[in-house]
């Protein structure tokens, strides 16, 4: 069966001569096509065409793309989507000029959010999750990483783990999960910080890892949170049992989290918004991607991630949404694409790359997914636009109206 995308305005590949990620400079250059169309085989990518070529005879199925952007599906790659509860009160709060650490200690925060988790069921996280992911298909996602991290116990780790998984068999684009048992102590473990560690190191991420929960083992190194030290040591057994690493780090404090990510080789780094200038050399060359979260820094008004610096020091850049209830309750990309241009002072072409082909490359995916090359998965997202830059121009506004994925029409306005 061969599907023809026909003549759209614009096909940006994102493609990065099979090398499956862009770094520094590499990442303003996105491939723009015009007068192309795509041939899709067996939900495969099968070759980008000039329109000259094409030969109607030939194709099963067509899909007029006319005064449309074309672009690789879309990979978010960091969000916490699975929680329940509201923390609206805590908003208010904030709103007055309690800063998000002090909620934490005060007790609200990410335990906050667990305790509505326990309290909830496999279907009734199911439910609630349910219409969250249908509006990251809704953007143009197609591929979508969820961490665990508001169960905090052995069995609401696990029940978040297979709701994520049960969420990946329902919807058709691909959900990735990553386990953040180590997000906080939960309070039964306040004062015995070790025993939980112990909790997470000899059952859970040997569990995880052997019922294939999840693909990688995240952590939060903060002064609220886990330690370097704490973190390394979470980090060795998640190794010694095949999970890939990724860590929030540098988001409030820096704590020696990033020197641990690097040298563990993590997959990526998420977060640094409080970043030191003698840390930005640490990427140049390091195959960790840099995963830039500027949703954190609107929601909590303080400091942006310095992107700029970053690209100019030849790092690896991703950007994602961060969807949380406590510090980014943004589930817009289009947003978090234009709070990059304004806010980051990052080019349109540098926003693109770090939402395809470099947000593959933090989920490990980029061998198959973020780019438009022959043999990768034929995931697109379609734009209502004739250029690439009203996709962030158009603050906060929608303007994909078709998802595809694997070769199928997954969503259409
Ligand atoms: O990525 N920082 C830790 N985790 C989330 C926030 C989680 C929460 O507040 O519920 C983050 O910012
Ligand atoms: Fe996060």
């Amino acid at each position: 069966m061969i599907t023809l995308l026909r003549n759209p305005k614009q096909i940006i590949t994102a493609n990065s001569s099979g090398k499956n990620y862009k770094r520094g400079k590499e990442m303003s250059d996105i491939g723009v096509l015009t007068d192309h169309s795509i041939l899709i085989a067996d939900g495969k990518i099968k070759s980008v065409i000039n329109n000259s070529s094409i030969n109607k005879a030939k194709y099963d199925k067509e899909i007029n793309l006319e005064n449309k952007v074309v672009l690789p599906g879309l990979v978010e790659c960091h969000t916490h989507t699975a929680f329940a509860g509201s923390r609206a009160e805590e908003f208010k709060l904030k709103l007055k000029g309690v800063d998000y650490e002090e909620i934490a200690k005060l007790g609200g925060g990410i335990t906050n959010t667990m305790e509505a988790v326990r309290h909830s069921s496999f279907d009734e996280l199911i439910n609630i999750i349910t219409p969250r992911i249908k509006y990251f298909i809704s953007q143009g996602i197609t591929t979508l990483e969820i961490k665990s991290g508001y169960g905090l116990s052995f069995y609401d780790e696990i029940k978040l783990l297979q709701v994520i998984k049960e969420l990946n068999k329902i919807f058709p684009i691909d959900i990735i999960s990553t386990f953040l048992g180590a997000h906080t102590f939960p309070p039964e473990y306040k004062n015995d910080n070790d025993k939980y560690i112990e909790l997470l190191t000899n059952e859970l991420i040997p569990y995880v890892a052997e019922h294939k929960l999840a693909k990688f083992c995240d952590a939060f190194c903060e002064s609220t949170a886990f330690t370097a030290k704490q973190t390394e040591r979470i980090f060795k057994v998640a190794e010694e049992n095949g999970l890939k690493l990724k860590l929030h780090t540098e988001q409030f404090n820096s704590i020696g989290g990033l020197e641990v990510a690097l040298n563990m080789n993590a997959v990526s780094a998420d977060h640094l918004e409080v970043l030191k200038e003698n840390q930005i050399d640490l990427f140049f060359n390091s195959d960790t991607t840099a995963v830039l979260l500027p949703g954190v820094s609107f929601f909590l008004n303080y400091d942006y991630a310095p992107a700029r610096k970053l690209i100019d020091a030849n790092a690896i850049v991703a950007l994602a949404t961060d969807y949380n209830p406590g510090s980014s309750h943004i589930s817009n990309f289009q947003l978090i694409l234009s709070l990059a241009a304004i806010k980051m002072n990052m080019t349109i072409e540098e926003i693109i790359s770090a939402v395809t082909i470099n947000s593959a490359k933090a989920l490990d995916v980029s061998d198959v997914s973020g780019s438009i090359e022959p043999g990768k998965n034929a995931d697109f997202s379609i734009f209502d636009a004739v250029d690439y830059s009203e996709i962030v121009y158009n603050v906060g506004k929608n303007l994909n109206v078709m998802t595809i994925k694997n070769g199928e029409i997954i969503y259409e306005s």
